[in-house]
């Protein structure tokens, strides 16, 4: 089991054979639905639908109608539920605090969010996870080392908040559409718990970054040797490109979008203007991470719609100059697509990280 911040109070420890796994991003939600198969996890189906509504709040009906579209692109057969809200819908701090069992833990969390999470959150879920002490902290034995009576270790933790309103209606519209909803999780944790299984060396040994970029919102998250040390969110994804991009090139905002995607060589100059400050705030978070460790991250792992346009990842790149890969969240899957799915994975692959992860979260 990889990070979880499950918020819904169902009995998510039951092994479920089957499960639909949905990102609900801001723009295309992707879904899969996986199948226990004694060890193994299969890849049986998977799906991109357009978001509902980009820009405004869906109602618990639409949510409802989405979930229920989701379901039946994904064959009908899956009945247990679990989804990733994005960045904009979930708070995600990390925090250290004195060593207490997780029961309490979330309700230190909940009477004091507002002094750690920074604002004041009424009617809000909250829920938290014990960050695992690095893989290396650990003695050959596997066990971990005892802590010292005068210092206690303390823990790190990654609390979350999410809108209770938009919990209760998850769980509404997951009843509505026929399914059971097993759990909430902030998107974030979905490319850090995918990362652990398809990538496990680098995972265990590396310091690398694991960058999102979605929609409204990036995120960063650097990993050093299996510890979350870093976790930020830019608020600039590919719908700020392609409104820079058309403000630019004085066209419209469809127009933007599709020659952003079609990648026209005469294009280059603008969209570097617009993806250069997006790789200098990625940029900024590595050299915080760099500056606190003295470590350098060795690799950087992109996820997100943007990053199938090889343009973006050149100028990315040369902003960065780290090595920036484009990683595939299925390599550890056992893959039984149907016909043509079992061909086009090899490019949806990438997209569908969150919705993998998420999955992992909880089963
Ligand atoms: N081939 C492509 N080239 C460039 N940009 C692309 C391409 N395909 C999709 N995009 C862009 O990716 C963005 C959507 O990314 P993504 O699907 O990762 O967002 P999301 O997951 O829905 O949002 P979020 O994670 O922020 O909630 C859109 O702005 C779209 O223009
Ligand atoms: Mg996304």
């Amino acid at each position: 089991m990889g990070f979880t911040i499950p918020f819904v109070n169902g009995d998510t420890r039951k092994k479920r054979t089957q499960i639909i796994s949905v990102d609900l991003g801001s723009r295309t939600t992707k879904a899969v639905l996986l199948e226990r198969r004694g060890e193994l996890l299969a890849l049986t189906r998977f799906a991109m639908l357009d978001a509902p509504i980009a820009d405004k709040k869906i109602s618990p009906e639409q949510l409802a109608d989405h979930l229920h579209a989701i379901s039946e692109a994904l064959g009908g057969t899956g009945k247990f539920i679990c989804a990733a809200v994005g960045l904009g819908d979930a708070l995600v701090r990390q925090l250290e605090l004195p060593q207490m069992p997780l029961d309490e833990l979330r309700s230190v969390v909940k009477m004091n969010h507002k002094n750690y999470l920074q604002q004041d959150l009424p009617n809000h879920a909250f829920d938290c996870y014990i960050i695992p002490p690095r893989l290396n902290d650990k003695p050959e034995d596997g066990k971990s080392a005892p802590l010292t009576p005068n210092a206690p270790k303390k823990l790190k933790v990654l609390a979350a908040a999410a809108k209770q309103q938009l919990v209760n209606d998850f769980i509404f519209a997951a009843k509505s559409a026929g399914l059971t909803a097993d759990a909430l999780v902030p998107s974030l944790l979905g490319p850090i718990n995918a990362f652990e299984k398809a990538l496990p060396e680098a995972y265990a040994k590396d310091a690398v970054a694991l960058v999102d970029i979605g929609f409204k919102h990036t995120s960063v998250c650097v990993l050093d040797r299996g510890e979350l040390t870093t976790n930020r969110t830019i608020n600039i994804g590919g719908d700020q490109i392609t409104a820079g991009l058309a403000e630019a090139m004085n066209i419209s905002y469809a127009e933007a979008d599709g020659i952003k995607v079609g990648m026209a060589p005469e294009i280059e100059g603008y969209l570097q203007s617009q993806v250069v400050p997006l790789g200098r705030e990625i940029r900024a978070s590595l050299d915080f991470f760099e500056h606190q460790q003295d470590r350098p991250v060795s690799e950087i792992y992109l996820s997100g719609g943007s990053t199938r346009s090889e343009m973006i990842l050149q100028i990315l790149r040369s902003e960065l100059l780290v090595e920036c890969k484009i990683w595939n969240p299925t390599g550890f899957l056992q893959l039984a697509l149907p016909g043509q799915q079992a061909v086009e994975i090899d490019h949806i692959g990438p997209q569908l990280t969150v919705a993998i992860g998420t999955a992992l979260a909880i089963y």
